[in-house]
């Protein structure tokens, strides 16, 4: 089926994480006058949307994934004067603002919640409690079931004051919220309703396809989220979606895109397709994990196969795809997908694995999302030391493999790999001290090749990643066929992969016409090594080259070889 034209779809989505973004206060921390002040280097990038992770009141537990009041601004971001000032600021510059939406749970800290404690109504039943003999209440095994929580430790936690346990799905400090108390749906309604009438552009969902608990019962053992089938995509989940659309969310201009956690394309399909009238897309993370078991935490072998095959499948199966590469809790794709070596050097695998990067993602069929850092290549961080390390996921995986007997090299390893703060380092504005994000202490580390790898030296660069994601993303914005044509897989092996977006052919759609004669070829070298193509990559490869990330100037039909991470973006 072809997809509707809208402009969430036309246009590219900024993902902005305050606390890492830019300072203004000289208190080490991101906020909101900080972004102020950078709307003009996002509007040259040549984004729609800037999507803010978390910037409510919250104790900052998980850096604001636990809000404490949903209608205030953290202090340490700035005020709702400021917040207000972020968006008409952003609509000048034809930006809109998506919020992040953290409706599974919230802070322990929460009014709702202490009165819930209380059993003050009507907040008695506004989170999940389970009560226990009091003589049991103590004792690990009986708690109220075996579920295990998304930063691997029990879901349960014991309330002295209520003297009964909550459950959380994450960490303790953020308990989830009950929506089979209608009150609750009814609170996050006036949530939706007071934003979007401040006229934001949408919301980004945070786990959105977990909310809803069937019921309370074991789970079925698993080494990650034993009890998942009993509160993953279930049909009240879909239920409230649904009523969220009808009741709130269809009548302003807006979008929605769901963090989707542990989904299958049928899950998705569910949550995203357009006639289901829930979300507008998901976030999956299928295409991020080629490379990876367990979902991200251990390492195995790469293959641009594997990555074309997963890909196709998410291209192919939904109405529209949400295509990120990056968000604040993944790594670095130059460090994951690409080679960092030479960071900030001209010509080196860093800078043509990163503008490979970016020639695949602005290349697919969806809206693409880009991550904060990612468009000047900004790579995972350069820890020495765990405590350097300040995410609580990455501590208590520590905790969990020191227990199970995992030794320090290998928790060290693989932490460093998977740890939510390689993508949380501040953003490397300058190469002067403090990178141009904080004159002050900055909260996490800034990564040391700052001075190599940085906003300023690639702003005036014609050649530099930032231009080429300009290049690409200007690209995408002038083709009707690259925002809605087809993807079809044409070509794969271990290091190369080719696939093509043509016009879509239906008799009905408004971009018919401009995109009937227009079709792209697009070729990427997943590896260091210049790669000889076959008869059959040769045959594929005609066309008129649009764009090289290693600076050709015209595209033979007669060539033998890819170039050492080399992408090629072929017009026919
Ligand atoms: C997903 C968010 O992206 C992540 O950062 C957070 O820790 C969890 N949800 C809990 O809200």
């Amino acid at each position: 089926m072809s997809p509707q034209p809208a402009w969430w779809k036309e246009g590219v989505v900024y993902q902005i994480y305050p606390r890492s973004f830019q300072d203004s206060n000289g208190d080490g921390k991101g906020d909101i006058p900080g972004i102020i002040s950078r709307l003009d280097e996002i509007a040259a990038l040549g984004v729609r949307v800037i999507w803010l992770s978390p910037v409510y009141k919250s104790p900052q537990i998980d850096n604001g994934y636990d809000i404490s009041d949903y209608y205030s601004i953290d202090p340490i971001f700035g005020t709702m004067e400021d917040m207000d000032r972020l968006i008409s600021e952003a609509k000048k510059r034809n930006i809109g603002i998506v919020m992040d939406l953290v409706i599974n749970h919230t802070s322990d800290e929460h009014q709702w919640f202490q009165k819930s404690r209380r059993r003050e109504d009507p907040y008695t039943d506004y989170y999940i409690w389970q009560g226990l003999p009091a003589s049991s209440a103590q004792s690990k095994k009986n708690l109220p079931n075996n579920w295990t929580s998304f930063f691997m430790e029990d879901c349960w936690e014991y309330d002295d004051l209520r003297g009964e346990y909550y459950l959380h799905l994450f960490h303790k400090k953020q308990p989830d919220l009950n929506y089979k108390n209608p009150l609750v749906y009814d609170e996050v309604k006036n949530i939706l309703q007071f934003w979007l009438d401040k006229g934001i552009a949408g919301f980004r969902c945070d786990v959105i396809n977990v909310i809803w608990k069937t019921s309370l019962a074991d789970g079925k053992k698993s080494i990650m989220l034993t009890g998942l089938e009993h509160y993953k995509c279930q049909e009240g989940n879909h239920d409230i979606l649904q009523k969220l659309r009808k009741d709130v969310l269809s009548n302003y201009d807006c979008f929605t895109v769901g963090e989707a956690v542990m989904i299958n394309l049928d899950d998705a399909k569910l949550l995203s397709n357009a006639d289901r009238q829930e979300l507008d897309m998901v976030f999956y993370f299928d295409h991020l994990e080629v490379d990876r078991r367990f979902a991200r935490f251990i390492p195995k072998q790469f293959s641009a196969a594997q990555l074309l095959h997963r890909l196709t499948k998410w291209q192919q199966g939904l109405d529209w795809n949400a295509i990120y590469f990056e968000n604040h809790d993944q790594t670095r794709i130059v460090s994951h997908y690409g080679d960092d070596s030479g960071a900030g050097e001209r010509d080196s695998h860093w800078e043509r694995s990163a503008k490979l990067l970016a020639a695949l993602q602005i290349t697919l069929r969806g809206t693409p999302f880009v991550y904060q850092g990612q468009e000047i290549g900004m790579t995972n961080f350069d820890f020495s030391s765990f405590n350097q390390i300040k995410d609580i996921e990455t501590h208590n995986l520590n905790r969990l493999m020191k227990k199970l007997c995992f030794p320090a090299w290998l928790r060290w390893k693989w932490l460093k790999l998977s740890s939510r703060d390689n993508t949380r380092t501040p953003f490397q504005w300058t190469a002067g001290e403090g990178a141009g994000f904080s004159t002050g202490q900055s909260w996490l580390g800034i990564n040391a090749n700052h001075t190599k790898l940085n906003y300023e030296s690639q702003k005036n660069d014609a050649d530099s990643v930032l231009s080429f994601y300009k290049k690409m993303i200007n690209l995408r914005r002038s083709s009707e066929v690259l925002k809605y044509g087809e993807f079809k897989p044409l070509l794969a092996t271990k290091k190369l992969l080719i696939y093509s977006r043509e016009s879509v052919q239906t008799e009905n759609s408004s971009y018919k016409e401009a995109a009937s004669s227009e079709a792209y070829i697009i070729a990427c070298n997943f590896s260091g090594k210049r790669i000889k193509l076959s008869g059959e990559a040769r045959v594929l490869l005609q066309g008129t080259l649009a764009v090289s990330n290693i600076g050709r100037t015209q595209w033979n039909t007669s060539q033998t070889f890819l170039e050492a991470w080399e992408a090629v973006v072929l017009r026919v």
